[in-house]
């Protein structure tokens, strides 16, 4: 992949392969991603990667919505050259094209070993991953990985402040670029497949590494880690969500200088308190529909919260399954948009490669259709009449 935003020269090499008999070994379709996926991963990993909240009408509606929307093509474009690159924070992307955080993708690799597997592929790709709290190796580990692709770290914001701020100092001395703070899951939301086989990874001392590495967690532990799980266990669940109002945010915004993105964020009034309060960024999410079921699409959110964003960075997530949905949700405004459950099949099924498959498939089919439609840039498919609703 090079950072021309030529990403869909990658359909030229696979029917270039064919010419010499050789196949795609990966999918191409998300269906088909899914079902190579369902049976690759062992069932209490499927059930909390593929699961969601209540009957999961959200997030089937994430997903379902992206078809009300189309791009109305432009003619005699001549767009031969396209650019996806994006700017953020002062830096330069060269798509706009994010991994979204996914605890426990450390447990979607063969070896377990997930988080190291997506900090490769973000080297490989260009494409940024933002490093979950909840990780299977600890973060400075997993950032030693990022080559020059810039990486971001999600923080569950734990009741415990001094071990929030070691967190996130630890984080800007890893090299991160930004603290993605997410809102939404303070505690769990009910989730029934997951509830069917009382299957709740952390609670078995998964993903846990952030903490248990942490000096001023293992501080408030009578034994260490390593020879007492179950005690760190319940400190964890002890400290794990903090319930954050908007008087927080001036504390958050005190601990680091690094630029602060507030995930979850759906309205446009708490758009305007994230702006007030000196947030960087904000995050158009329902966590995949994972949190909170009868919730609207996260799509249909999307517009009002950019125009209350006002030119503040809008990032957005949840029901990505193609690049058409990745031109969309640009065509709606937003500055970047974040792939969730595809890339944890792609990490299930083919590991490093697996990711980067899914990435250049995403990115190379929003390119073609960014030619063909004649939008050779996300500022001109943000362009007014770039899209309709049908
Ligand atoms: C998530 N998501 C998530 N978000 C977050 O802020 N921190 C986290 O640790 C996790 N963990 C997590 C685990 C799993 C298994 C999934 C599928 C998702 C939510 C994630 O960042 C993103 O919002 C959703 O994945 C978007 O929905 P889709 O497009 O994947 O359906």
């Amino acid at each position: 992949m090079n950072s021309k935003g030529q990403y869909g020269d990658y359909q030229n090499e696979i029917y270039f392969d064919g010419l010499s008999g050789v196949l795609p070994t990966m999918p191409m379709t998300f269906p088909e991603l899914e079902a190579r996926a369902q049976a690759a991963l062992p069932p209490s990993v499927l059930s909390y990667v593929a699961g969601g909240a209540g009957d999961e009408s959200t997030q089937r509606a994430n997903v379902s919505a992206f078809e009300r929307y189309g791009l109305v093509p432009r003619m005699m474009v001549g767009a031969t050259q396209r650019d996806l690159g994006v700017d953020l924070f002062g830096l330069k992307l060269p798509s706009p094209l994010f991994m979204a955080p996914v605890g426990v993708i450390g447990l979607c690799a063969q070896d377990g070993h997930g988080d190291l597997a997506t900090a490769r592929a973000a080297a490989r790709s260009g494409v940024p991953m933002v490093a979950s709290t909840l990780t299977v190796d600890p973060m400075e580990e997993v950032a030693a990985e990022f080559g020059d692709t810039p990486g971001f770290f999600q923080l569950y914001t734990p009741t415990d402040r001094a071990l929030a701020e070691s967190l996130v100092h630890r984080a800007e001395a890893a090299g991160f670029k930004g603290i993605v703070v997410t809102l939404d899951t303070w505690l769990t939301g009910w989730r029934p497949r997951d509830l069917a086989t009382s299957n709740f990874p952390q609670l078995r001392g998964h993903a846990l590494a952030n903490y248990t590495s942490d000096p001023v967690f293992r501080a408030r532990l009578a034994k260490a880690p390593e020879d007492d799980l179950q005690a760190a266990v319940v400190e964890w669940i002890r400290i794990f969500g903090n319930p954050l109002t908007w008087d927080d945010l001036a504390w958050l915004r005190s601990i680091t200088e690094l630029p602060i993105i507030l995930k979850g964020i759906c309205h446009p009034e708490d758009v305007h308190r994230a702006k007030d309060g000196g947030a960087d960024a904000v995050y158009c999410s329902n966590h995949g529909g994972r949190q909170a079921n009868g919730g609207l699409a996260a799509i249909d959110l999307l517009p009002d919260v950019v125009a209350a964003a006002d030119g503040l960075p809008v990032l957005f997530d949840s029901g990505i399954r193609t690049g058409a949905d990745v031109v969309k949700a640009l065509a709606l405004g937003a500055t970047a948009v974040g792939v969730g459950r595809p890339y944890a099949y792609g990490l299930a099924i083919g590991g490093v490669d697996g990711i980067v498959h899914v990435l250049r498939s995403l990115l190379a089919e929003a390119d073609l259709i960014m030619a063909v439609d004649g939008y050779p840039t996300p500022a001109d498919l943000r362009a007014q009449g770039a899209i309709r609703r049908r």
